[in-house]
């Protein structure tokens, strides 16, 4: 399949460079946090809190399962603890071309300052707490994406901009 898969750290801007991606490419847009919450009919935080990160992550995968039947090419925007499931990695890599959005923790740390929508960042030192997840998950998204697209003093035209070009190339 040849979906655009955009998968990285909370705050790598996904959800932003997937919609204007998917708007400069003419394809569909999915956000998978997106459509977890429209079948569960809860935000995030509320899976998180009535059922805990493990159910979170079942839905992850269910979701992941369905959206890899479908064949209608898109622009996919993944939660940042998605690509770090090993039994996930399969189908994103079968999936399409998988880019990786990198950011440093300073700019996490700014972008994600003022946020209380995600759980996995909650309580304690923020910047810690990026810290310690990033380096964690650092070699699974390395592993499991086909590009890696630096994001740090770039404004998301210009990461749009390059993206695009990246799939070009890969197509032809
Ligand atoms: C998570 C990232 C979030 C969301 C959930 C868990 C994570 O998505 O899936 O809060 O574990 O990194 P974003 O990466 O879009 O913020």
């Amino acid at each position: 399949m040849n979906h655009i898969i955009l998968i990285g750290f909370m705050g790598s801007g996904k959800t932003s460079v997937g919609k204007q991606l998917a708007k400069v490419m003419q394809l569909p847009f999915v956000d998978m946090d997106e459509l977890i919450v429209q079948k569960s009919g809860m935000e995030i935080t509320e899976i998180f809190e009535r059922y805990g990160e493990s159910h979170f992550r079942e839905l992850e995968t269910e979701c992941l399962k369905e959206l890899s039947k479908d064949r209608e090419r898109k622009v996919l925007s993944v939660g940042g603890g998605l690509p770090v499931q090993s039994r996930n990695q399969p189908y994103l890599e079968n999936m399409g071309t998988v880019i990786l959005l990198e950011a440093s923790v300073q700019t996490l740390l700014r972008r994600l300052k003022y946020d209380s929508s995600r759980p996995m960042l909650k309580g304690g030192d923020l910047q810690q707490k990026i810290e310690t997840l990033q380096e964690q998950r650092k070699a699974e998204y390395e592993k499991v994406s086909d590009v890696r697209v630096v994001t740090d003093d770039k404004g998301f035209s210009q990461i749009v901009d390059e993206i695009r070009k990246i799939v070009e190339c890969v197509k032809n």
